[in-house]
């Protein structure tokens, strides 16, 4: 598209976020902080069997004590309508309190209803629940024999990868593992719901307020536009806060009570009810010349879902865009187990995906004596490698290369552990990540007021990574207008259809609506000398301009370079520096993109040495279900860490931004694993790379 841009930009240019000083202050109000007249509190029942049957709840000494009000269960609860989900899709992991069957341990049975939040959580916890106990199994494995192929997920790739294998001189066979992964939002979920005028009014902590809105109505069977959701400040989603258990259960209590009340989750119940990251096993097989060409990549993935809903953890997603292979195949599995819903967590599917695919890949190099840089730009494809469409744009050959060049991976000398300063054993590690980019469809609004004030109004989600004032900048080049002429209203489903934030999508998404309506509104400005007190507005719905664009690979780019040290006598890992090198398309915010890309790299780090949900198989539970026992990076694990990028724009969407939220931890655990490696010669195939894992 041409840039018809005269003034200097601010899209490029770093600008803190408009919120940021209400943050720091304290003043931004999160769901569980806004002030609400005659406000009731929930508390959350959750299950303490892992399979059978409520046969009782004891709700009568529970309504006798001090400020409850009621208790919301499964004898009592709105009926909902079965075929609710996201995308359409019925899921039964929203089905809360409608019948006695217990699936898993943590699942809601009941919401004990008081004047204040301690009133409602000496209820919940007094509340005795009986039940009749079933055998249960919690324990995943590939080779579950009740393990399927689901129907979502065929057979994906091209070519014939066990001739391609059979005749490879050099194969790589592998098993790679990872755990259960929990999100862990720095901002626990709540949400508020309240009748008002014949409207269901929502303060929520979510990904888009738009989608929770719609599924939520479809849930409860409400007509068009009687729900209006809202989530002004988010504090971190990853994936796990969509339509949640505390907002269901908020409906159905300020339904059955009529007046306003509000569940928010403790800790230890954000474990519990708000998804995970599923537990993998995944097995790798490269074959490939003896220059490293790739002639195979086959990637068999199994995951665990649960038995109310079938989620899918899509790891191969990677394989199927990575390298140039002759043959590539990807066949996904899953396992219904007595366990909770997994979900979306940053960078589903890629995130273990490619941890797999790039530990083989390095040891490709090994066998292959080929340099783990090398082996990449050997494989780089030209076109989608099982899609054969064009990319949008790709740019991975500059990360590599810059990367290299600024890690001085040149002087590396391959062989694995020969590295010592003193107790420790040093080593550097590799590779390189993608996630899906493009746009998807959204509406947008921008009026122009008498005061020169231009407010841009769109469904957008800001859940603290920058969206905000991104969608600012985009705005003022877009109106040839300074930033501090526009202001932004956003997380409101009554502003209309918008991408969620998800699959970081968020920005490219939104950006181009909001480019669109103010080429509307600026069409509409001509030859106006005044503007009206109501303003002038103009809109845009990106709808048919998508659904018009012609058939590419679009993704985002990254290479990633760690430098560990490893003590063999306590299996210590300390990572010394990371750089990530991303493509990401155009930055829009230098300041905002460099954080998400941090985030992302710590995220992987964590992935790589701490983060482990343990279940106990007797009684089906996490036994470290908080912050206390699931460990996640602290500022301590990364003394050294840089993001940064290459230039990279992509042409099929105006803006020409990607996404920056969830390449950065695509790869990066994979990058820690080999560097163990390289510092130790043991290959780490099991994450996380724990202490027990490492000491020999
Ligand atoms: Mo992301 S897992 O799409 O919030």
């Amino acid at each position: 598209m041409t840039e018809s841009i005269t003034r200097p930009g601010a899209v490029g240019t770093s600008h803190v976020r408009l919120e940021g000083l209400e943050k720091v202050t304290g003043a931004a109000k999160y769901a569980a902080d806004v002030p609400i007249d005659g406000l009731a509190h929930g508390w959350l029942v959750l299950s303490t069997i892992a399979r059978g049957r409520i046969t009782s709840l004891d709700t009568e000494s529970v309504l006798a004590m001090p400020g409850v009000l009621g208790v919301v269960h499964h004898g009592n609860a709105p009926r909902l309508n079965p075929d609710a989900g996201i995308f359409g899709v019925g899921d039964g992991t929203l089905q809360l309190l409608q019948d006695d069957r217990v699936p898993h341990v943590g699942r809601p049975v009941a919401l004990v209803v008081a004047k204040s939040i301690e009133q409602a959580r000496a209820g919940a916890e007094a509340l005795v629940v009986t039940y009749a106990e079933e055998p249960h199994d919690v324990e995943f494995s590939a080779s579950h024999p009740d393990a399927y192929s689901p129907a979502s997920a065929p057979e994906s790739g091209k070519g014939d990868v066990d001739a391609e294998l059979a005749v490879a001189p050099v194969v790589v066979d592998q098993r790679y593992s990872t755990p259960e992964e929990h999100h862990t939002a720095m901002e626990p979920h709540a949400a508020m719901a309240r009748w008002e005028d014949g409207r269901l009014e929502v303060v929520d902590a979510n990904q888009g307020s738009y989608l929770v809105s719609q599924v939520l109505a479809s849930l409860f069977r409400f007509e068009p536009g009687v729900v209006r959701v809202r989530a002004e400040h988010v504090g971190g989603g990853f994936g796990s806060k969509a339509l949640g258990p505390q907002l269901i259960l908020a409906v159905m209590a300020a339904t059955l009570f009529d007046r306003p009340v509000r569940v928010t989750l403790s800790r230890r119940q954000v474990f519990s009810v708000t998804g995970m990251r599923p537990a993998t096993s995944q097995r790798i097989r490269l074959g490939a010349d003896s220059t490293g060409r790739l002639r195979a990549i086959d990637h068999e993935t199994a995951s665990h879902t649960s038995t109310i809903h079938e989620y899918i953890e899509r790891n191969g997603e990677v394989t199927n865009a990575l390298y140039a292979a002759d043959a590539i195949r990807v066949r996904t599995s899953v396992v219904k187990v007595d366990l909770p819903t997994p979900t979306w967590m940053r960078a589903p599917g890629c995130a273990p995906g490619s941890f797999a695919v790039e530990s083989a890949m390095d040891e490709l190099a090994e066998a292959t004596g080929v340099d783990p840089v090398e082996l990449r730009l050997r494989n780089e494809p030209q076109v989608g490698p099982v899609s054969g469409f064009p990319f949008s744009s790709r740019n991975l050959v500059a990360c590599l290369k810059e990367g290299a060049r600024r890690f001085g991976w040149a002087d590396r000398d391959p062989r694995p552990g020969v590295r010592r300063e003193g107790r420790w054993l040093t080593g550097t590690g590799m590779a390189v990540g993608i996630y899906g980019a493009g746009a998807l469809p959204s509406t947008a609004a921008i009026t122009a007021s008498p005061d020169g004030v231009f407010t841009v109004a769109i469904g957008a989600a800001d859940i603290g990574t920058g969206a905000r004032t991104a969608l600012a900048l985009v705005a003022a080049d877009a109106l040839e207008v300074s930033p501090s002429a526009v202001r932004m209203k956003i997380a409101d489903s009554d502003l209309g259809q918008a991408w969620f934030a998800g699959g970081s999508r968020g920005t490219a998404s939104w950006s181009w609506a909001v480019i669109a309506a103010a080429t509307d509104l600026r069409e509409k400005l001509v030859g106006v000398h005044e503007i009206p007190a109501e303003g002038i507005t103009g809109r845009a719905d990106t709808a048919a301009a998508i659904g018009a664009l012609a058939k590419q690979d679009r993704y985002s780019h990254g290479a990633q370079f760690v430098e560990v040290a490893v003590d063999p006598s306590t299996g210590e890992v300390r990572v010394r520096r990371m750089l990530g090198i991303f493509a990401a398309g155009r930055i829009i915010n230098p300041l905002t993109t460099r954080s998400q890309l941090v985030g992302g790299m710590t995220m992987g780090l964590s992935m790589a040495l701490h983060e482990e949900g343990l279940r106990d198989k007797e009684f089906g539970g996490l036994v470290n279900g908080d912050l206390a026992g699931y460990h996640v990076a602290s500022h301590a694990d990364v003394p050294d860490i840089e993001a940064d990028w290459v230039e990279d724009h992509d042409p099929s969407v105006p803006g020409g931004a990607k996404g920056v939220g969830e390449v950065g931890i695509v790869g990066t655990a994979a990058a820690v694993a080999n560097a163990v490696w390289h510092a130790t010669g043991v290959r780490q195939r099991s994450l996380p790379i724990r202490l027990d894992r490492v000491m020999v």
